[in-house]
């Protein structure tokens, strides 16, 4: 028995995460599914966005399952759920993967096959959101340290070699950001000195990368780059692949899990029945294939794929099912493919 907490949140979070389990509900798994309340909700019934009693829970869990919570506006004191589980688990790497599940998807022309996972560093970088006031100006700090940059590559080699993918891209500044790039740069040539056989890597600038994944996308298998670069870089990713509503992601630690889409709550189509679930849906099979159910994580994603190949598709993905009616669909996909 595995121990799921289900933290669902605000606006589409709710919807689509209840399309998820709808279509994990069809595969014989045994989960002990938990809920757990955080976002607006837990604001008015506790005081704060995320309570320590759910951040408790969530570490007894085997993996969180979180849909999305809204922010309140700038000036509003504000824990996020997302990044307070992020730093109380350690969950130091953020995995981002795009794939053109179908060429009609692909903004790339013409329609090429972008396969690529973006392992972010999730704990440091420009997040440590350190800004203060000097002369005439803000510095924010950025910080790299040896430890953090070791952790995230040795886990982008460990996880390339696990989901047999056959390279690792460094993506860094070293021209600019000597220093610190340096450091992140040089700790990655280390780590890739004793990689696992089978595995090549190399290394590019971030604006080079950026460039190159519209022009070029399959030069790059894996990805692994710091905070902010990673960020950026997988929502590029995730636009050339069919939008958010299409982009999952694990955050994963040495001892914790959470799984949830890129995406927010999206306020201005919530409530509605019209959010493509499709990214919490890969986000839930990322999780059943970091519990052990590989086998079951990838047919979640085959029928993801026959199901948009049928013509099923969200308003967003240019079709007209609802959030629900798209995720009966991959479910009878996923049960009809049984056997
Ligand atoms: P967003 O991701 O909620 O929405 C951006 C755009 O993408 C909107 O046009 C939205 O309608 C569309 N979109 C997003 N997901 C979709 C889906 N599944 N299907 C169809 N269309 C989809 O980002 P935005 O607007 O910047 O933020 C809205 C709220 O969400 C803010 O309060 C923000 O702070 C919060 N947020 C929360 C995140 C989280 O919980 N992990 C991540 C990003 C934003
Ligand atoms: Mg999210």
């Amino acid at each position: 028995m595995r121990r799921i907490l289900v933290a669902p949140g605000d606006g589409i979070g709710p919807e689509v995460t209840s399309a998820a389990l709808h279509v994990v509900g069809a595969l014989d798994l045994d989960l002990e599914l938990v809920p757990a309340v955080v976002g607006k909700a837990s604001l008015l019934e506790h005081g704060e966005h995320i309570t320590d009693e759910t951040v408790e829970l969530a570490k007894q869990a085997d993996a969180v399952l979180f849909g999305a919570t809204e922010s309140p506006p700038p000036g509003v004191p504000y824990r996020s759920p997302l990044l307070t589980l992020r730093r109380r688990l350690d969950l130091f790497a953020n995995v981002r993967p795009a794939r053109a599940l179908l060429p009609r998807l692909s903004a790339l022309r013409p329609p090429r096959r972008l396969d690529i996972v973006i392992v972010r560093e999730n704990t440091e970088g420009l997040y440590v959101c350190r800004e203060r006031e000097e002369d005439d100006g803000v510095v924010a700090e950025r910080l790299i340290t040896r430890r953090a940059s070791e952790r995230i590559t040795r886990f982008a080699f460990e996880w390339a070699a696990r989901h047999d993918r056959r390279k690792v891209t460094c993506v860094h500044k070293a021209n600019v950001l000597r220093r610190s790039d340096g450091l992140f740069l040089r700790t990655f040539q280390e780590v890739a000195a004793s990689a696992p056989p089978g595995i090549a890597h190399d290394d590019a600038h971030v604006d080079t990368v950026a460039a190159m994944m519209v022009q070029e996308p399959t030069a790059f298998d894996v990805i692994v780059t710091s905070n902010l670069f990673g960020d950026i870089l997988s929502d590029l990713a995730a636009g050339l692949v069919g939008g958010l509503g299409f982009a999952p992601s694990a955050n994963i630690g040495e001892r914790h899990a959470l799984f949830e889409p890129v995406h927010g709550s999206a306020p201005g189509i919530a409530g509605r029945g019209v959010a493509n679930p499709t990214a919490a849906i890969l986000s839930a099979a990322m999780m059943l294939d970091h519990l052990g159910h590989s086998a079951e994580a990838k047919r979640v994603e085959r029928a993801v794929t026959a199901t948009l190949r049928a013509g099923v598709a969200t308003r967003d993905a240019g079709g007209r099912h609802s959030t629900m009616g798209f995720a009966r669909a991959v479910r009878r996909s996923l049960e009809g493919a049984r056997g």
